[in-house]
């Protein structure tokens, strides 16, 4: 009898929860996000406008650095980095287009507002892999993102440690006091130091939505 009842309770219960589980994947309205990997050569616009975009951003900020070095040293440049970086991505990103968006970001990070999210750290690993392997840097890794029925495109450009960039992501013990300083003050929790010439120090990425979106 007692057996009987719980076993006719256990069924309810499941059916209760069956039944809600089902009304809740109805109701709560979640974005269907599919996300792949491309081949670069397969979207030859995708990556020549993804290219032109990251180079133009790369010449205008070492344009910048290097002025600014040269002119006042890098403590200033720190400032030029500091304050400008962010409005120069955004309008390099402008010129292009309404519907380019770009963002320079890494495992290391020095500004918290260059975080990676989960689609981008998915592009560092395929360079960081690949440089773990023994194999050369890509040149470029290219994402499709569907969502709600919309296609758009990651584009993402590896960047390399010059020497120009030694300066302020190199070894802090080998840094001017000032600098060490200056970095410090701005960026409690800096974590892009300690890069030698030569290292993969992140990527500048480039989403394309399509044009009248
Ligand atoms: C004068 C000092 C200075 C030099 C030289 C410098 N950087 Fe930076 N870098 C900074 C500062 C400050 C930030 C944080 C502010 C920002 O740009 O968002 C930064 C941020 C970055 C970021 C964004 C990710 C993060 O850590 O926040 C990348 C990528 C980067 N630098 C790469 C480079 C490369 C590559 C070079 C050489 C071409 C270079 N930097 C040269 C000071 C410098």
């Amino acid at each position: 009898m007692t057996r009987t009842v719980l076993f006719l309770l256990s069924g309810i219960l499941l059916f209760f929860t069956g039944c809600s589980k089902d009304q809740e994947s109805k109701d709560s309205h979640q974005p269907h996000i599919a996300v792949t990997a491309v081949d670069p050569q397969s979207v030859p616009e995708i990556t020549a406008l993804g290219d032109s975009v990251a180079k133009t951003l790369l010449k205008t900020l070492k344009g910048e650095l290097i002025q600014t070095i040269k002119q006042s040293g890098p403590v200033e440049a720190i400032k030029v980095c500091n304050t400008k970086a962010l409005p120069l991505t955004r309008q390099v990103a402008q010129q292009f287009g309404a519907n380019i968006a770009v963002k320079r970001t890494s495992f290391k990070i020095r500004n918290p507002k260059n975080k990676p999210d989960s689609l981008e750290v998915q592009a560092l690993r395929y360079f960081d892999n690949a440089l773990k392997s023994g194999k050369p840097l890509p040149a470029h890794f290219v994402q499709k993102i569907e969502e709600d029925g919309q296609t758009r495109f990651r584009y993402y450009m590896p960047l390399r440690v010059a020497s120009l960039c030694v300066n302020c992501h190199g070894d802090p013990n080998h840094m001017p006091e000032p600098l060490k300083e200056a970095l410090h003050r701005l960026y409690p929790n800096d974590r892009a130091v300690g890069y030698k010439a030569g290292d993969f120090r992140g990527v500048i990425r480039v989403e394309i939505s399509p044009e009248n979106s």
